[in-house]
């Protein structure tokens, strides 16, 4: 929520490598966007609401002079998207800028102080108040370093900041508690930004900046310090396997549609770690009296379907809550021998990282299951699962879900194997059906694309619909209603099937659109029943269903087609690709742009 970037370099304008940079980390939010450099001894600055290519093509963020700059891309909290709350935001003299991700709690009363003090303020944001703060210290004579840690010391709320100024035009100044930053650098460049893809064609070597540290950038490299006491801190470099190309669109119109097409080889990625790895999380969890998973959007719909293969391969029940809500749901009632495993691809969403530090301080072990090295989430965990689908831009989660659930379903095989639970002759049979689920997901994508493309023409008008499963498909069906809310901007609601009859039904009417999720599994016969009753109340069935699966088909006007043969723990995988690809060709043939829905963020860093 929120991209920032900052780049220090020896020569040449910096400003078009910011805008690019801000182009990749525009899944951070796209309310505004804005840049400022450094030159002879002023700053200059473009700034305005809209997306960074609306903007760019009003101002041209490329034509601003200096080699050294910061760059931030919004998502509004405190004001509304407009020119004077893009970031950056100055001090009374235009002397410091500062970008930040992240909410300063106490900024009302801190700006009240420094309106008294006779600070002039330009946005209703929370954010000004920082270049106002460090304008005072410095005033009093302190270094911008110095400035910038007095102000930490007076802020309360999350933030990730990037600061430079006039008044020491050599260097710029980070620092984090709560949001991300990480640190790159190359042939006397220093770059400083919220996530990797921005610095990613540069380098993919990354420095981690950590909360309570302050990073000082210069041409010649970099310095890390302990905030409350100046030690310096010697942090080791981590090579990412990410490469540049992957944060490209590479062809297709949309990341959406690429990741999507990407899934294959994300499982198959995930499918090759190192098998200690699932090991040693499956050892924590068998030792565990109680299992929460923890997590918000569809990594949630992904703990719902873990929670199923969990249960039917592993003999563990898992307690499933949305981690923004977990502290209000368990009172406390947790012990050092549970076990949280939070479930988050980007490794910093707010709300799951505080219900695991929540659950952490009640003395719970921590297993994180994230698609992000060194995010937030691996620094709270006691082991971590690193999913292999390389970096995902798109906002609506397809492939990261799609490695979350593979994650899962090994996790539950090893469990399976040290609990006994299920005879080892089926872990093993199951076992070989997940290594084919690529080729699965793979011939998904070939032959329902073209049936996704032609339903969505069909169902276009429609302003609502029901997705419906039972079982492991109330996964499936919520995931896919949520993909379609997110892109398409349809009201869809995604139901257990069972529970459908107790309220929804009553939203159906002649040619309503009911979705079902229907692979061959234990709930398929009453599902069916299911079916007959929207059926007979006029609705349009659209079905995912096995292929061949002729009675459920006859019932149906639509159908989505996936191979036989998938393991019921293993259903959603293939099941969820066409319902991805559904949302996607609704929303372009709406005229929205899948990667950058209204109102949404990639990565939700407030509470
Ligand atoms: C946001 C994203 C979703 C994502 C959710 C949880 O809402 O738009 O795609 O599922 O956050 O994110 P996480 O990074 O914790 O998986």
């Amino acid at each position: 929520m929120c991209g920032i970037i900052g780049v220090i370099q020896e020569k040449g304008e910096v400003a078009p490598f910011i805008h690019q940079a801000l182009r990749r980390l525009e899944y951070r939010g796209y309310d505004s966007v804005g840049i400022t450099t450094l030159d002879t001894s002023r700053l200059f600055t473009k700034k305005d609401k809209g997306k960074i290519d609306e903007v760019h093509q009003m101002l041209n963020l490329d034509d601003l002079p200096g080699s050294i700059g910061i760059g931030h891309t919004r998502w509004a909290t405190h004001g509304i998207p407009s020119m004077y709350n893009s970031h950056p935001h100055f001090d009374c003299n235009d002397e410091i800028a500062v970008v930040h991700n992240g909410v300063i709690d106490n900024f009302l009363e801190l700006r009240e102080d420094l309106i008294k003090k006779g600070h002039t303020f330009k946005s209703e944001t929370d954010t000004e108040i920082l270049p106002h703060l460090i304008e005072d210290f410095m005033n009093d004579g302190r270094s911008l370093k110095e400035a910038l840690k007095m102000t930490t010391s007076l802020i309360e709320g999350t933030y990730a900041v990037v600061v430079m100024s006039t008044r020491e035009p050599d260097k710029m100044v980070a620092t984090r508690d709560g949001n991300p930053l990480v640190i790159g650098r190359q042939d006397k460049t220093s770059y400083v930004s919220s996530d990797i893809p921005a610095f990613l064609p540069v380098t993919n070597n990354m420095i981690l900046l950590l909360d309570g540290e302050l990073a000082t950038l210069t041409i010649d490299g970099i310095d890390i310090e302990k905030l409350h006491n100046g030690q310096k801190v010697a942090r080791e470099t981590i090579k990412i396997s990410w490469t540049a190309d992957q944060a490209q669109k590479g062809g297709f119109p949309h990341f959406m549609l690429k990741e999507i097409h990407e899934q294959p080889d994300a499982i198959k990625g995930t499918l090759r770690l190192r098998p200690e790895i699932i090991e040693g999380a499956a050892k924590l969890i068998s030792n565990a009296d109680n299992l929460f998973f923890l997590a918000m959007g569809t990594s949630g719909h992904a703990a719902v379907a873990g929670k199923h293969m969990f249960a039917s391969l592993g003999g563990v029940l898992p307690i499933v809550e949305l981690a923004s809500d977990f502290q209000d749901s368990v009172y406390d009632v947790i012990t050092e021998n549970d076990l949280v495993l939070a479930i988050t691809q980007s490794g910093e969403t707010t709300d799951t990282i505080m219900a695991a530090k929540y659950a952490k301080r009640l003395g719970a072990r921590i297993v994180a299951v994230t698609n992000v090295v060194g995010s937030s989430i691996t620094r709270l965990a006691d082991h971590t699962i690193i999913t292999q689908a390389g970096p995902e831009i798109g906002v609506a989660a397809t492939k990261t879900f799609m490695v979350q659930l593979t994650s899962l379903a090994q996790l539950a095989l090893a469990l399976g194997e040290l609990t006994a639970h299920q005879d080892p002759e089926i872990i093993a049979i199951k076992r070989s059906a997940l290594e084919k689920m690529p080729k699965i997901v793979s011939r998904v994508i070939a032959t329902e694309e073209e049936h996704a493309r032609h339903y969505a023409r069909l169902y276009y008008a429609s302003p609502s619909m029901l997705f419906l499963g039972r079982g492991i498909s109330i996964a499936t069906a919520c995931e896919g209603a949520l993909k379609l809310k997110e892109i398409a901007y349809n009201h869809a609601e995604g139901y257990s099937a069972g529970e459908s009859k107790h309220g929804p039904i009553a939203l159906v009417q002649d040619n309503y659109p009911v979705i079902f999720v229907a692979p061959n599994d234990e709930t398929r016969t009453r599902l069916i029943g299911n079916i007959m009753e929207m059926k007979a109340r006029g609705a349009s069935i659209v079905s995912v269903l096995e292929e061949g699966d002729g009675e459920i088909q006859s019932l149906s006007d639509s159908v989505f087609s996936i191979p036989r043969g998938v393991e019921p723990e293993f259903s959603v995988m293939p099941y969820i690709v066409p319902l991805q690809l559904f949302s996607y060709y609704m929303a372009t043939l709406k005229g929205y742009d899948p990667d950058k829905p209204r109102n949404l963020a990639k990565s939700v860093t407030v509470l």
